[in-house]
């Protein structure tokens, strides 16, 4: 069964390296905004200009060019089989805006898998991250603003999907491969 799922949770929860597996297991891309982002930035684009004020900041990006992105991305040939959406939606209005581009598109989502993990561990992972992968926005004024924003606009978004039947929620913290296989075990039950 073709899956197009969600993967969300707070910064540092393993979104990136979770939806990594999950695309290789089920054979399909992942969508992450925030890497869109970041290849943008690395090359200078327009976008990475427009985008760029607001990722240093650890800030939402506006919903208009985050949308944009999301929308030509989901145009594209090689979704057609399925997908996973990491870092998006984050907003109530990210939301609505995905509602209506699925509806467009005629393809629903097929679940929506959300991890958790206490405040301490998430510091402590983007800590060490900083330190090997070096992204700007991993300062701690950034980090404790991304994750500030995160409780207030994103996380209530997961009510939405309990109430639509449509989410999965994982513990992640323990091996990554387990966490992975726990993500897989619930999605197959399910389809
Ligand atoms: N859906 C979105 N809406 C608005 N801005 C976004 C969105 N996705 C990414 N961004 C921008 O890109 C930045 C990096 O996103 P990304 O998801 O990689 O980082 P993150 O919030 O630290 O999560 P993680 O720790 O899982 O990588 C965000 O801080 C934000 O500025
Ligand atoms: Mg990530």
């Amino acid at each position: 069964m073709a899956q197009r799922l969600l993967i969300m949770g707070p910064q540092g929860v393993g979104k990136g390296t979770q939806a990594a597996l999950l695309a290789k297991h089920y054979g399909i891309p992942t969508i992450s905004t925030g890497d869109i982002f970041r290849y943008n930035l690395k090359n200078g684009t327009p976008l990475g200009k427009q985008a760029q004020a607001y990722i240093d900041k650890g800030e939402l990006v506006p919903d208009e060019l985050t949308n944009s992105i999301v929308q030509d991305r989901l145009g594209m040939d090689d979704v057609q089989e399925g997908w996973i959406l990491d870092g998006y939606p984050r907003s109530a209005s990210q939301v609505e805006a995905l509602d209506a581009m699925l509806k467009e598109l005629k393809t629903p989502l097929t679940a929506v898998v959300a991890l958790d993990a206490d405040r301490a561990v998430l510091m402590e992972r983007m800590k060490k991250r900083a330190q090997i992968e070096g992204r700007a926005d991993d300062t701690p004024e950034a980090i404790a603003k991304r994750l500030d924003i995160y409780a207030k606009e994103t996380e209530p978004l997961l009510d939405i999907y309990a109430q639509r039947g449509m989410l999965i929620s994982i513990d992640g913290v323990g091996e990554v491969e387990t966490i992975s296989q726990h993500i897989i075990d619930q999605l197959d039950k399910r389809s």
